[in-house]
């Protein structure tokens, strides 16, 4: 189900891991909507200190995994760090926009270190439902930050020049706005969002296919007895 015009997309609930991360996304945003309401800065600044989490966690836990089972990684872990960079930037840029109060900066170190334990286990106990959780936070990304772009467009929130940092990281023109630079980020969210639910069809698939070959596996044995 995609919109074109706003890059909205939402990956239909199939199975029970999906019914959970679907579930714990929804918690969040409800958290999220009654804390920050229309303040749509700090609500940036906040969440992307959360959201540059997940890609490090992923690629961290690939890469030994990768060393323990000395097997490739398929281009998995570079492009997970690649996603906990541009999260990073992402935050970089807000700061520049909104200064987080002195509760927002508790909430940041708190919420840190809680959600650092909950995704590293969530990713060793099922990294599919792990990935799922990922494109469903970016789904509601796209959802936030177009709601951010119609404010700037119809001047609810008043638009200024883009910072600095971020007309060099997307190369965007000079006289560029912050509605510019909101356009871009939600292009980077949509592009996590699809990267990460086709990575948890990938481990659907892998699992499959396993699960697949060990019954064949089994049959034949079973023949073999007989
Ligand atoms: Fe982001
Ligand atoms: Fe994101």
């Amino acid at each position: 189900m995609y919109n074109m015009d706003t890059f909205e997309y939402h990956y239909k609930v199939k199975n029970f891991s999906d019914r959970v991360a679907f579930g714990f996304t929804k918690i969040l945003r409800f958290l999220a909507d009654t804390f920050f309401r229309k303040r749509y800065g700090h609500r940036a600044v906040v969440l992307e200190t959360v959201a540059a989490v997940p890609g490090m966690v992923g690629g961290m836990l690939l890469h030994l995994k990768s060393l323990r089972k000395m097997e490739d990684d398929k281009g998995w872990i570079k492009i997970l760090l690649d996603e906990a960079a541009n999260e990073r930037m992402h935050l970089m840029t807000f700061i520049e926009i909104a200064k987080p109060t002195l509760i927002e900066r508790a909430i940041i170190m708190v919420a840190q270190f809680i959600f650092i334990v909950m995704y590293l286990f969530i990713y060793i106990i099922s990294s599919r439902t792990a990935h799922r959780i990922v494109g469903y936070f970016e789904e509601e990304a796209v959802i936030s930050y177009t709601d951010y772009l119609n404010e700037l467009e119809n001047g609810k929130i008043e638009d200024q020049p883009a910072p600095e940092i971020a007309i060099n990281y997307w190369n965007l023109p000079l006289h560029s706005t912050l509605k510019d630079v909101v356009r871009v980020i939600r292009d980077d969210e949509a592009g996590h969002r699809d990267l990460n639910h086709k990575f948890a069809n990938i481990l659907d698939e892998r699992k499959k296919q396993n699960s697949d070959k060990n019954l064949e596996e089994s049959k034949t044995l079973n023949k073999n007895k007989n």
